[in-house]
């Protein structure tokens, strides 16, 4: 029997939509991996499969990209012992938390979300599981009972419709069946591409974690700089290189680094280009054998996973059953 304890529960997700990048390091993972290294909280990592596919491009590899997800955490050190890495769709009480939460919420309160309004706006078709997007992020959330939500400031109103599903939920079975969550606003700054726009992958301007050397080495040259020459004295903070290099990069490193490019004696953008390149393999480069390892090894994940995924569904279960109990829900299964 698991002790009870007084774990703060920390629960989020990133939708798994392809290669790795360091803007999601920076901004979604390594948090999340410090998070799940202090004994202080339970973190459950969730990811969200099922979210994915209201990306039409993902109907026929949801698994794929979330199993490269899940390697990337574990590679990096998502600590497993207190913690847990989960599947959604491995959940089925998550769908239906997110009918009940649909039940009791207004069809206007999803017509309003950002992301189905700029479909729309966009001329984008607009399926039925994009709106109903909120509804499902809700009980992923709820499902778990989870206190804190760790997400980038983009997400601000996916919470702010959770919480309002849970009180609509609960006032209107008069119960306290779901835990209201409160979002934890991660308030580091969203990392630039090598273009200098945001870093994502549809703007192709990513640098990967653990993607094909040549790759990597082709983008950090292609990272755009202003023309001060080898000996110029060059501003850190208006360095791109700088800026993305600090995303990974020790403290030594990124010090290193700062003074040089202040100096400007014989250090060029080229130079730090390579000190980049460096870092990234110091960093990154012995995690990618034990994340490709992961990668061809799924049946050595699964063991992996199993003590969170049964801590989880007890959670999921206990939450499910309440919510039937509140909605006076009757059951005929004889087991
Ligand atoms: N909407 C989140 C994103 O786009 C992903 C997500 C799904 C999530 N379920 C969640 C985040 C639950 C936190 C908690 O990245």
């Amino acid at each position: 029997m698991s002790k009870k304890t007084n774990k703060l529960r920390v629960l989020t997700g990133i939708k798994p939509t392809g290669e790795i990048h360091l803007g999601n390091f920076s901004g979604a993972i390594k948090p999340t991996i410090e998070l799940s290294q202090n004994p202080e909280n339970e973190v459950i990592f969730l990811c969200p499969d099922w979210h994915g596919l209201t990306n039409k491009g993902q109907i026929f590899q949801p698994g794929q990209l979330s199993h490269h997800v899940i390697c990337t955490y574990l590679a990096l050190g998502f600590e497993l012992e207190n913690n847990a890495i989960i599947l959604q769709s491995d959940f089925s009480q998550i769908q239906e938390n997110a009918w009940y939460l649909a039940c009791t919420c207004s069809a206007g309160l999803l017509e309003r979300s950002h992301a189905y309004k700029d479909a729309l706006a966009s001329g984008k078709e607009a399926t039925a599981g994009l709106l109903f997007y909120p509804t499902l992020m809700a009980s992923d959330i709820v499902t778990f009972a989870a206190h804190l939500v760790p997400v980038g400031k983009d997400q601000a109103q996916h919470l702010e419709y959770a919480s309002d599903m849970v009180r609509h939920f609960n006032q209107a079975t008069n119960s306290q069946t779901f835990l209201e969550p409160k979002p934890l606003f991660q308030d580091n700054p969203i990392l630039l591409g090598i273009d200098g726009r945001k870093m994502s992958k549809s703007y192709q301007n990513t640098i990967s974690l653990f993607g094909p050397q040549k790759e990597t080495e082709k983008a950090v040259k292609n990272i755009k700089t202003d023309s001060k020459g080898l000996n110029e004295s060059k501003n850190p903070e208006e360095c791109l290189i700088y800026q993305l290099f600090c995303s990974f990069a020790s403290l030594e490193a990124k010090e290193h680094m700062k003074e040089q490019l202040i100096k400007g004696m014989g250090y060029g953008y080229g130079h730090a280009k390579q000190d980049f390149l460096q870092e990234h393999q110091r960093v990154f480069g012995q995690k990618r054998e034990l994340y490709e390892h992961y990668l061809n090894n799924p049946q050595e994940v699964q063991k992996l996973l199993k003590n969170g995924y049964e801590k989880c569904l007890n959670y999921a279960n206990e939450v499910t059953q309440k919510a039937r109990q509140a909605l006076g829900l009757k059951s005929y299964k004889l087991w």
